[in-house]
């Protein structure tokens, strides 16, 4: 299955009655878009870094904590009861926004960052110098330092599958790196840094054949599409909620019932045990049994309130809109004497990575601040792929569904004035 098929394939499984697609009245569901900085209106274009809230999202916390706060999973009073019910109905929400086969397949946890750390430290339990671990080039940090960490307790080997110049995975050296024994496959979903939306159905059925089980770093994937975890039969799915229009602080682990059942906890405190005395403790099962401690309940509720908003939006309207400001970004900026775009995957969510000659991205970034237009800089957690470019850093264009062709315009007119102040 192409990318592209997945996520109708994927979609088909959620449509609900979206409402038409109006660009001024999404944007106007997005209080923080309507302001000026540097006395020009915004251009938010780092949305991989973080997206914007709209007010369905920030009106439901604060109402959460207006009339429904208290700990869940704890008392019986009213207010508890409200709360834990809230708390397992967003749960419920985002097992059905990933299509998981159950709820308790669903894993509450700070992010993508804090899920792969999880898995590292779980799955990675007895684990030793003859068992190995495949990632990818393009990885993000957050899915290369938690298998570092993993090697320097236990001695396993880290292999790396390559990308092409494109910025597409080399799936042809796939099932040569899996031939030896390997614990598992790790790898991104979308690259924040070249766009490449990976064809992750078609590299699961590869490590399957070879008995290899594949984490999916879902991180910048969920803002653009939609994800069946069925579908796509992975065994692990990461999300960030504060990538997909909802608060910082809450994200989840999906993993399959089978592989959570048989993996041990990570962390141990409140409400992950079934049985404690100081001689012995039997833990709860899955999802309790990785929900030590209190936990975000409040921005889990947010999360829920971010998937009801995605919800009522047009999907392929969405991305229809989302690929035309793509292609017009990629035409705007080719046209830029000395500007190198890199990640030119034939399945690109909508993200521009570039480089101009003579202007370092940091002095890059601030001269586009001063035009109002928000981007990042740097190496974006993916030194090895910059590595790989040979370039210590990049400018970055991310866009979400509410940016505007206009707004693709100021970024253009912003970097050639920084290349006439620079260059
Ligand atoms: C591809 C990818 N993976 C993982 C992460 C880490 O996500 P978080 O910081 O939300 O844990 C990011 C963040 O930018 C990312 O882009």
């Amino acid at each position: 299955m192409t990318p592209a098929a997945e996520i109708s394939a994927a979609g088909a499984s959620h449509t609900a009655s979206p409402r038409p697609w109006d660009l001024d009245a999404i944007r106007r569901d997005f209080p923080i878009l309507d302001q000026r900085v540097n006395g020009v209106p915004l251009a938010y274009l780092d949305n991989a870094a973080t997206a914007q809230k709209p007010a369905a999202v920030i009106d439901a916390i604060g109402r959460f904590y207006r009339h429904d706060n208290a700990n869940v999973h704890r008392a019986v009073h009213a207010l508890a009861e409200r709360a834990t019910t809230a708390y397992e109905a967003a749960r419920e929400r985002v097992r059905g926004w990933i299509n998981a086969r159950s709820a308790s397949e669903v894993i509450f946890l700070r992010g993508t960052t804090e899920a792969i750390n999880l898995l590292a430290h779980s799955l990675g339990e007895g684990w030793s110098a003859a068992d190995r671990v495949v990632l990818t080039q393009m990885e993000h940090h957050a899915n290369i330092v938690p298998w570092q960490l993993l090697r320097e307790r236990t001695g396993i080997e880290i292999a790396v599958l390559p990308v092409t110049e494109a910025g597409e995975l080399d799936i042809q050296a796939l099932p040569e790196l899996l031939d030896r024994p390997t614990r598992l496959l790790a790898l991104t979903h979308v690259s924040n840094v070249l766009g490449t939306i990976n064809p992750i159905a078609d590299i699961v059925r590869i490590a399957h054949a070879h008995d290899v089980p594949v984490l999916v770093d879902g991180a910048q994937a969920l803002a653009h599409q939609r994800v069946d975890v069925q579908a796509l039969d992975c065994d692990f799915y990461c999300l960030s909620g504060h990538k997909m229009f909802g608060p910082t602080g809450i994200g989840a682990l999906y993993g399959k019932a089978e592989q959570l059942a048989a993996l041990p906890p990570w962390q141990g405190g409140g409400e992950m045990i079934r049985r404690v005395t100081f001689e012995r403790v039997r833990y709860a099962q899955p999802p309790q049994r990785f929900e030590a401690g209190t936990q975000d309940f409040a921005g889990a509720i947010g999360l829920a309130a971010a998937i009801d908003y995605l919800d009522t939006l047009d999907r392929d309207a969405l991305a229809h809109h989302e690929q035309d400001l793509l292609t017009y970004a990629t035409e705007r900026l080719d046209a830029i004497p000395g500007l190198r775009l890199i990640g030119r995957a034939a399945h690109k969510a909508p993200l521009l990575s570039f480089l101009v000659e003579g202007v370092h991205a940091h002095d890059m970034g601030t001269l586009l601040d001063r035009k109002g237009v928000a981007v990042r800089t740097g190496h974006h957690c993916a030194m090895p792929l910059m590595d790989f470019y040979g370039v210590p850093a990049t400018t970055r264009a991310s866009l979400a569904f509410y940016n505007t062709r206009d707004e693709i315009d100021r970024l253009a007119d912003a970097i050639d004035y920084a290349r006439g102040v620079l260059a």
